[in-house]
């Protein structure tokens, strides 16, 4: 008897590519992720790398980042606004690095970031530091030089992430940024225990989605044929609708764009014809109406959606490809509803035959400019 022993394939824990076992790996991931953060129905300060005080003396955040980590960022100003009531910017970095940026009393510079090594971020936290500015760093790589040129460090135990993708990075720092949102809520005066606990069965809700997924390669292989394709959204599902885009131009090499649900009609309607592929996401309860009729707009054009949608929603969005999810609350929706937009990726990228861990031109870490 001989076995065939490949030691990549055996890296890959049986899964035919990286990324679709970084995929998979999410719920333990959120679950190492989460563990110790919170106590009761409260987050633990200290285990964000911050002092109760640093938190209480934030009046403003500047997040940095490149790439997916910015659009992590993008998810984090918008819990930080609506649960602390703290505002939040959020710059790709190499904009900001250039931009001779102003920084006010009281702005917390905050670099997201998988590698913990890009250059670009890195640049934006030592410009900060020249200013004075108190610096924080969210990455991944411990001991990486982001992490150790901040005054403090949030780890997000992902694990190491090979595909040059981001995907459980990605959904950790979106978990790590809901912690900080609710730790700056209490510390604030606007205590949430309810999403404190809801999170914590995030775990378990991931798990299930990804058990539920057999439709999607099918659906992906639909959506391969194509040469560009929009994704839309509002809120929190726009910037979930970013992240998509990039996720589908990495390694499927398809043009996508992202496109805020009520902006379409400023232009981009104008592009939309018979059999145009729309990707839709519907989980923001509070603007589910406008993005069901922004949907109804483009079918009436003829194009052919993919919608990822909150569950109790499913019966009023009438698409031809419908991957419902089950969330807790539309603010801990954005990790959830990552899952299926990784996959669709992922199985489009397959469909199309593209070297899926190592697309053509990307690093997984960008160390110079
Ligand atoms: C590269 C990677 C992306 C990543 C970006 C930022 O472009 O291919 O996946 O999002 O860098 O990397 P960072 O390590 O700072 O999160």
């Amino acid at each position: 008897l001989t076995i065939d022993w490949d030691i990549r394939q055996a890296e890959r824990g049986g899964y035919a590519h990286f990324m679709l076992k970084e995929i998979m790996e999410q719920p333990d991931v959120w679950g190492d992720c989460l563990l110790g953060r919170t106590e009761g129905d409260r987050v633990v300060v200290e285990e964000l790398g911050l002092t109760e005080t640093q938190l209480e003396q934030v009046r403003r955040i500047q997040v940095v980042a490149a790439g997916t980590a910015y659009h992590a960022g993008l998810i984090g100003k918008a819990l930080i606004e609506r649960l602390a009531r703290i505002p939040v910017d959020v710059a790709v970095a190499s904009e900001f690095r250039y931009q001779d940026p102003v920084l006010q009393r009281g702005t917390l510079v905050m670099a997201v970031s998988q590698s913990g090594e890009t250059a670009d971020t890195l640049a934006c936290i030592n410009l900060a530091r020249q200013q004075g500015m108190p610096t924080y760093a969210l990455v991944n790589t411990v001991g990486s030089t982001i992490a150790r040129e901040s005054d403090a460090v949030v780890y997000t135990h992902a694990g190491p992430e090979i595909a040059v993708a981001s995907t459980k990075a990605y959904t950790t720092q979106i978990l790590v940024l809901t912690l900080l949102a609710l730790a700056l809520a209490d510390v604030h005066g606007r205590p949430r225990p309810d999403l404190v606990r809801s999170l914590l069965t995030l775990p378990k809700m991931g798990a299930d989605i990804l058990a539920e997924m057999e439709h999607i390669e099918d659906m992906a292989s639909r959506l391969s044929t194509n040469r560009d394709v929009f994704y839309i959204g509002r809120g929190l599902d726009y910037a979930l609708a970013m992240e998509g885009q990039l996720k589908i131009k990495e390694i499927a090499y398809i043009h996508a764009e992202a496109y805020a649900a009520g902006e379409l009609k400023h232009g981009t309607l104008a592009l939309i014809e018979d059999g145009t592929p729309i990707v839709a996401i519907v989980t923001e309860d509070s603007v589910a109406e406008k993005s069901i009729s922004n949907i109804l707009e483009v079918k009436a054009r003829g194009a052919e959606v993919w919608a990822i949608v909150d569950d109790r929603l499913k019966t009023r969005v009438p698409v031809d490809h419908l991957i419902p999810i089950r969330v807790p609350n539309a603010l801990l929706a954005p990790a959830l509803a990552a899952l299926p937009l990784q996959m669709l990726a992922y199985w489009t990228a397959v469909k199309c035959g593209q070297d899926v861990d190592q697309p053509r031109n990307l690093a997984k870490s960008v160390t110079v400019e």
